[in-house]
């Protein structure tokens, strides 16, 4: 299907669930789906929940967040059970402006985001629908509609409570369009939408100078006063400021407490009585969910300042603080570099974890407990296995301080130093000592870390750099192992043929021409030095594995590298140190000899076909573990 096809099939399915009928109809609507007039709030939580939630022992993890905000379970289950949940039920903390606070780029602004798509998206399933006053700039609930002195008969009939009353312009169109008939009165049903500014709103700090209470509640429009005849008329006055215009859905306030505080006031009547006052007009009613954000200081500021309680007894302040495991913060390097123009890049493996590691270092603080140093805090709260310690451990860990990660390094350092690394590179791939090169030199240019910060901050890029050591050599082992098996196989049957050859004190034959040789004693040795045999120890040693291969003959079972324990031991050892020569040959400047390259090329193709790596970032690896095993 090409683009225009979709496009066409987008707007049929558009179109298709659009509505629009009299009040009398709506109400037959309203007979079968009751949850078509839900608050705002009740909409944003079953909107939430809508997605799924799956039980995790005493925890619950909302669907809807998943695959977008990593590692902040316990913080989002908190948002959805002392705000959205009880508000969805019309206690009071609906009445309260929901503040996210917590430090920069800790993903306050991402879950704002999230919600608003979300309630883009459910406007449009049945479940979600919302249905509006037609024609009214702030799209009015149709159930304002009904007078005041029937609302409890409309109770009784329907089970529905209905809040605040008509505005001055729908009481108006009322009286002039429909002649008072409210069953007459025209109603759509209408789809949230931020471009379009329906049921969303947002509002940014800009210049207070210029920044204009209009811009919350509307204004007047001074080109229909003429016709209209006076500034009370109600068709006299645009109804567009983003209060207005996110009625019946959420408002945003980013960055709140930057706002003057002539902008806030106007919260404050909007959220204790839900309405607010606009031009010369009665209070309007409107029902949305605000939210708000802001970071710690401003926060702090805010409480510090007597002349801001009244506001702030109205606020429901919720932390969000960073995400503190390593394998979720992988995940979000991940996501914003996917959304970023260094999507093309090769970034090697362990690269992101060992930047992962420095920022979730930066951000735990520091146990009291016996026996639990930050390298073992950070595992645990990753979901790691730590020895010694278990989940009632982790429990009691996160106990310990009040409030965790609300400091350290953000995402948005990391991500930076990252494209500076590539930018530097003038190579298309970057690896982890890239990025724990740049993030140590970026720490120059942070403004805001202190110096005590800078040292410590240096000490953690030491301890990412050693887990990064530590996982280097495994990978290389790994890639090199691949066809361990094989490789220990030939090595044993090698050396069994020479000890065989040994304790019956007979020739062997040379493979190729057929010669005869003495046993390989060099060999042999090589072998059995790895386990500590001795010179006068290794004849015993010998014999024994020759009586050991004869009872397995008797009982007809076969012989392999695993039937003894040390000798398999010692195979393994012997292995693994001609890896390391192997490596170590190609970090020698003297050119390494053909079998060498071979095994060489084998293991960086191993690297790249199955272990994710590009030939550039694949050679710094092994080049990287030489030196390592080198020192
Ligand atoms: N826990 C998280 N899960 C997913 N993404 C995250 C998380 N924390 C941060 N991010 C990512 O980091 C970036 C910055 O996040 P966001 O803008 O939401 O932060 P913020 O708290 O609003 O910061 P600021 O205070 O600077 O406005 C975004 O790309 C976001 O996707
Ligand atoms: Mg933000």
């Amino acid at each position: 299907m090409d683009i225009l096809q979709k496009v066409e099939q987008y707007r049929e399915e558009e179109n298709k669930l659009k509505w629009e009928g009299t009040f009398a109809q709506y109400l037959d609507i309203l007979r079968e789906r009751k949850e078509v007039a839900q608050t705002a709030h009740s909409r944003v939580y079953e909107m939430i929940k809508s997605h799924g939630e799956t039980k995790k022992n005493e925890n619950t993890i909302y669907h809807f967040f998943e695959n977008e905000i990593y590692g902040l379970e316990d913080t989002v289950e908190r948002l959805v059970n002392e705000y959205f949940h009880p508000a969805a039920k019309r206690l009071d903390v609906r009445k309260r402006i929901l503040l996210l606070m917590g430090p920069v780029s800790g993903g306050k602004s991402t879950i704002v985001t999230l919600l608003k798509r979300g309630l883009e998206q459910y406007s449009k399933t049945d479940k979600g629908a919302v249905y509006a006053i037609k024609g009214c700039p702030m799209h009015e609930d149709p159930l304002h509609l009904i007078p005041e002195y029937l609302r409890d008969d409309f109770f009784e009939e329907f089970g529905i409570r209905i809040e605040g009353s008509l505005s001055p312009l729908n009481t108006m169109r009322l009286e002039t369009e429909y002649d008072g008939r409210i069953e007459d009165v025209l109603i759509e049903r209408m789809f949230f939408s931020e471009d379009k500014r329906v049921g969303i709103g947002t509002f940014t700090p800009s210049d207070p100078k210029s920044q204009d209470i209009a811009d919350l509640t509307g204004s007047i429009d001074f080109s229909t006063i003429a016709q209209y005849g006076s500034e009370s008329d109600p068709r006299a006055y645009r109804f567009d400021g983003e209060l207005n215009k996110a009625n019946r859905g959420m408002m945003e306030f980013q960055e709140m407490l930057k706002l003057d505080e002539k902008f806030l006031w106007h919260l404050l009547s909007l959220t204790q009585e839900g309405n607010f006052k606009a031009g010369r007009f009665a209070l309007i009613s409107a029902d949305e969910l605000i939210v708000a954000h802001t970071n710690e200081t401003e926060y702090r500021a805010f409480i510090s300042n007597k002349k801001n309680e009244a506001l702030h007894s109205r606020i429901i302040v919720m932390p969000i603080p960073y995400n503190l495991k390593v394998s979720q913060e992988e995940k979000i390097y991940e996501k914003m570099i996917r959304e970023s123009d260094m999507a093309h890049v090769h970034i090697a493996p362990h690269a992101l974890r060992v930047a992962a590691i420095f920022s979730v270092l930066t951000r735990l603080k520091i146990s009291k407990k016996q026996g639990i140093d930050i390298l073992k805090k950070m595992r645990l709260y990753d979901g790691e296995n730590v020895e010694g310690f278990n989940s009632a451990d982790l429990e009691e860990l996160k106990k310990e301080f009040q409030t965790e990660g609300m400091d350290g390094i953000d995402p948005r350092y990391v991500i930076n130093r990252i494209s500076s690394a590539m930018i530097r590179k003038e190579v298309d791939a970057i690896n982890a000592l890239d990025v724990l090169r740049s993030l140590k030199e970026g720490l120059d240019q942070h403004a805001s870390i202190s110096k005590e910060d800078k040292e410590e901050y240096l000490n953690y890029i030491s301890i990412a750099r050693k887990e990064y050591d530590e996982i280097a050599k495994k990978e290389v082992q790994k890639a090199f192992v691949y066809s361990y098996e094989e490789s220990a196989k030939t090595l044993m049957d090698n050396y069994l043929d020479n000890v065989e050859a040994f304790c019956n004190k007979h020739k062997m034959k040379d493979p190729l021409t057929g010669e005869e040789m003495s046993p390989d004693e060099k060999l042999m040795r090589s072998i059995e030095e790895q386990i500590g045999i001795s010179e006068n120890a290794k004849r015993a040693f010998r014999e024994e594995i020759l009586i050991r291969i004869s009872a397995y003959a008797r009982k007809g079972k076969r012989f392999d590298y695993q039937s003894h324990e040390r000798l398999r031991e010692a195979i393994q050892k012997k292995l693994f140190a001609d890896l390391k020569d192997v490596v170590k040959i190609t970090t020698s400047t003297s050119t390494p000899d053909e079998t060498h390259l071979k095994k060489i090329n084998e293991v960086v193709v191993r690297l790249i076909d199955e272990h994710g790596y590009n030939s550039i970032s694949a050679n710094e690896l092994l080049r990287y573990v030489g030196s390592l095993l080198n020192r």
